[in-house]
């Protein structure tokens, strides 16, 4: 599978936003990693719809938006109108209603990913996998950027290739050029890297540096 790289936008700067995206575009990045928040289900608060609208008019690649929110069922088709192409909600904040909220996230039509924090393990998602595109696999807790990856969550990267599951196994949080490696050895194909990325002297470079053959340095 073609490893893809999608910077994080948090990590950007966003008083000149349509420059980051361009920036990010530049070096190489496959999609725009879109965080949102929304002060509840984590403790931060980040981009609403019109922002979402916004990046779509300035992007030239897809829109892969994370949804860390409450009641995610009920945004899925405000995002999905604002642009976004992959749209992930969190496991935790549909446990209740499962099968209601994929259906929902179905019927926009768009690429659904499921996102799982660390605690969290993937056979809840094993019934389910035929209607996931992507499983998302935290390997930080959801809510900010910089923070330690969480090797652990190498795992469940690797139980989902060990089910023969072909499906988009992203991973987001703490990931840089050694982390990545050990990323893609396990299974992942979609790497998210915000800090790493936005904050590195040579965006080209460091981006080049999470694809397979290339060296870190
Ligand atoms: C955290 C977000 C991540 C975050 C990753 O909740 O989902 O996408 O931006 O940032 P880094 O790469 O700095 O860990
Ligand atoms: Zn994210």
């Amino acid at each position: 599978m073609k490893t893809l790289i999608a910077p994080s936008l948090l990590a950007c700067d966003f008083s000149t936003l349509d420059r980051e995206l361009a920036r990010a575009e530049k070096a190489g990045a496959d999609w725009h990693h879109v965080d949102v928040m929304d002060g509840h289900f984590v403790p931060n608060l980040t981009f609403g719809p019109p922002l979402v609208a916004a990046m779509k008019k300035r992007a030239n690649i897809q829109l892969d938006v994370h949804l860390m929110i409450e009641e995610p069922e009920k945004w899925a088709q405000n995002y999905a109108d604002a642009g976004a192409n992959i749209l992930t909600f969190h496991y935790e904040a549909a446990i209740e209603d499962f099968e209601n909220t994929l259906s929902a996230f179905r019927a926009t039509g768009k690429k659904i990913g499921v996102a799982v924090n660390p605690p969290c393990g993937v056979e809840p998602l094993k019934p389910h996998l035929d209607q996931i595109d992507m499983v998302l696999i935290m390997s930080v807790h959801a809510g900010f950027g910089g923070q330690s990856f969480i090797a652990e969550s190498l795992d469940k990267v690797r139980t989902l290739r060990d089910w023969g599951w072909q499906g988009d196994i992203e991973i987001d949080g703490g990931i840089n050029a050694e982390t990545g490696t050990l990323c893609r050895e396990s299974g992942a194909n979609v790497l998210v890297a915000g800090s790493y990325l936005f904050g590195a002297k040579d965006m080209e470079q460091a981006l080049a540096a999470l694809r397979p053959g290339v060296s870190a340095n």
